[in-house]
């Protein structure tokens, strides 16, 4: 049962989707600062083993089920185990993650779409440090204005959505990828050019392996899956889009490849700045919002780096947020049979609801606590640590355990055309490498959080 749309028109519109999905404020405001935390060097070795030795091959299996099934995370499941139904929570579980995600994650792409605007005007140049914190703080606790462009950025990610998988979701991706590209590769240039930036840059790259802990691990692996837009069934969803002749392995490798290697451009970008102006790597979430722009107004030039800058971002979370909704409204579509416009429209109502309760968790509702943590610090760390991996470890175990052999082999390998050389340690991974690696992070993960 395809959905009648059609789905991508060719690989690299394929390939620019879901790397659009892979790569956003993950890679360029969550990457840099979770490697800052966890010590740098060391553990962006962690985080690279995991995206190739668990990450890669969960991805494929995510566009395997996808693309067989011709349906969404929930829909997925049914058609690929029509006797045991049970498997259809796994694709609940998913669109009930990724609407918790896309609600916390359009807080920020607020903030990011305030602070083009902030650059452009030049709200932020020519501040001390002091003044700079004291902008962000004032803009992220109030109420209006955050909210105000939080729902901005979600009418132009429906905007998107509406235009359909072909001429929304496909031709966005194409153009703005390469886009955001350039502009990342400018940013670098900039950035190692600094004089000072060797520091930055041996922070990132030389690993020291005493930072490595329990927690570094677990959020590398977090990180990892977030970062990859796996675990969730996004791309499922995606998959079902894929063209039959597409090669799925050598597509997951080059958008891992590609995520992994914006969030190291990322750091090349941030880290020299940071070190250059004795700015602290150290400084959590708001690294980019609190330190970048005194970076930015110590340096020639530094508003068009601003401008260019927040812009990068917003078009990386712009394909990100697509990818999100996405997957919720091809869910709602298929199983309630709704038209596009109208899942498109109730499932934007329903996660600016909990959107905004995130948003205001950094002013009016920073009180309202659990285990000392806020709305957005709990849907946060829930989803990351403990949401994503359990969903990846139930994919998992389906591919691995549950599905037929021979039926994963027939799809990947577009009914035995391809050379299937990757399959035997891809199906070993997913039958004990990925299972135990998963369990050990959740077991982990829920240890230390009652300590
Ligand atoms: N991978 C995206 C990022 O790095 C976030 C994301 C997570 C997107 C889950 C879709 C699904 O920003």
């Amino acid at each position: 049962m395809k959905n009648n749309e059609g789905g991508f028109t060719s690989s690299f519109g394929a390939i620019a989707a879901a790397a659009g999905s892979a790569i956003g404020l993950g890679n360029i405001w969550r990457f840099p600062y979770t490697a800052g935390a966890n010590g740098g060097g060391a553990f962006l070795l962690l985080y690279i083993v995991f995206v190739f030795l668990i990450g890669v091959p969960i991805m494929m299996s995510e566009l395997t089920i996808g693309r067989r099934s011709g349906q969404n995370a929930v829909g997925a499941f049914r058609v690929l185990s029509p006797r045991q139904r049970g498997w259809m929570l796994v694709g609940f579980w998913g669109v009930l993650t990724t609407f918790f995600i896309y609600s916390f994650y359009s807080v920020i792409t607020g903030w990011t779409l305030d602070y083009v605007v902030l650059s452009c005007s030049g709200g932020l140049s020519g501040k001390t440090p002091e003044e700079v914190s004291a902008v962000f703080r004032e803009f992220s606790s109030g109420s209006f204005w955050p909210i105000f462009y939080q729902i901005i950025f979600m009418a132009i990610t429906v905007a998107v959505i509406m235009m359909g998988v072909q001429k929304g979701i496909e031709k966005s991706s194409k153009i703005l990828m390469p886009v955001l590209f350039l502009l990342m590769v400018a940013l670098c240039i900039r950035a190692v050019t600094l004089p000072g930036a060797g520091e930055g840059l041996s922070f990132l790259f030389k690993p020291d392996f005493s930072k490595v802990d329990g927690k570094a691990v677990l959020d590398a692996l977090g990180q990892a899956m977030f970062s990859l837009s796996i675990g969730l069934g996004v791309l499922i969803t995606y998959g079902s889009y894929v063209r039959k002749q597409d090669n799925l392995f050598r597509s997951s490798i080059i958008i891992a490849s590609t995520d992994t290697l914006i969030a190291v451009m990322a750091g090349v970008a941030i880290f020299p700045a940071v070190f250059a102006f004795g700015q602290d790597p150290t400084s959590g979430p708001s690294l980019v919002y609190e330190t970048l722009p005194n970076v930015f107004n110590s340096m020639p030039g530094g508003i068009a780096f601003s401008i260019a800058f927040f812009v990068l971002l917003s078009i990386a979370a712009l394909t990100s947020t697509v990818s999100m909704l996405e997957a919720i409204v091809l869910f709602v579509m298929q199983e309630f049979k709704l038209k596009r416009v109208t899942a498109a429209v109730l499932c934007t109502l329903a996660t600016l609801v909990l959107g905004i309760l995130c948003t205001l968790s950094f002013g009016p509702l920073k009180e309202v606590t659990f285990l000392g943590k806020t709305i957005f610090d709990i849907l946060d760390t829930l989803t990351a640590t403990y949401m994503l991996p359990l969903g990846a470890l139930a994919i998992v175990i389906f591919m691995g355990w549950f599905y037929p052999k021979k039926e994963v082999l027939d799809e990947v390998t577009n009914q035995h055309t391809l050379k299937a050389g990757f399959f035997k340690a891809y199906y070993f991974i997913m039958r004990y490498v990925a299972p135990v690696a998963l369990l050990c992070v959740l077991v982990a993960g829920i240890v230390a959080s009652f300590r």
